[in-house]
């Protein structure tokens, strides 16, 4: 019989969500402002660039929630990760994933109030918090000020090198809400995840 555990509190649902919303709005304007024809724009250029700094400058202020929530409360610890027998605990993990849930397996590693990320999880969360969210930040920011930007690396244009940062790290963050999505959907039903994200209680396979 599947029981539950609260393991989202609060807080970390009313970042996620008004995460999810600014990624969202920031993807829509920025591919808008990247790829769109002047002459006939998906989103008019000047609203775009409007709306794509608003909401940069939102999730700016919403990471530092994330990140001062972590420090001070327990949820930090879910993001520490060991190197002990990492290799073998992603495979286990990957294994589960590729085979073991299509044959109705139990997942290697159950969330409890200990471990609320699975291996792969943990690794992908950390790498998208603390590494592509701060890069996509940094040169965001850079780019709203360029003249903070170093003019010449190696003869190469500071700028340039900084927007190619700035679009890779968008496209690296924009996979990854897909990647998300689906992963979101292996709960112990379909909508379970998106439950926990809304009630703040995990229910167990
Ligand atoms: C439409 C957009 C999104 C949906 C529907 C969604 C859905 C979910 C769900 C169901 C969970 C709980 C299950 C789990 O832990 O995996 C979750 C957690 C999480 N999501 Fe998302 N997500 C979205 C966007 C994002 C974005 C844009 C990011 C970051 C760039 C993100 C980062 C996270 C993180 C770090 C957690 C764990 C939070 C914690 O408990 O500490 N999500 N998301």
């Amino acid at each position: 019989m599947s029981e539950k555990i609260y393991l989202y509190p609060v807080w970390t649902r009313i970042w996620h969500w008004i995460n999810a919303v600014l990624f969202i709005a920031l993807i829509i304007t920025g591919v808008s402002l990247q790829y769109s024809d002047p002459d006939s724009p998906l989103i008019p250029f000047e609203p775009s660039v409007t709306w794509h700094n608003i909401a940069g400058i939102a999730l700016v202020i919403n990471y530092i929630f994330f990140v001062v929530g972590n420090i001070v409360t327990w949820n930090g610890k879910y993001y520490k990760l060991s190197s002990k027998g990492l290799l073998k605990r992603l495979t286990q993990q990957a294994q589960y994933y590729l085979f073991g849930v299509f044959k109705g397996e139990k997942p290697p590693f159950p969330e409890n109030e200990n471990r609320k990320f699975n291996p792969l999880q943990k690794v992908a969360y950390i790498a998208v918090m603390y590494v592509a969210t701060p890069l996509v930040i940094l040169s965001g920011i850079a780019l709203l000020f360029p003249e903070m930007i170093i003019h010449k690396v190696f003869g190469i244009s500071g700028t340039l090198l900084t927007a190619i940062l700035h679009m890779t790290m968008g496209f690296f963050l924009s996979i990854f809400i897909l990647i998300h999505l689906y992963f979101s959907t292996f709960g112990a039903k379909v909508s379970s995840h998106f439950k926990s994200m809304i009630n703040g209680y995990h229910e167990t396979h």
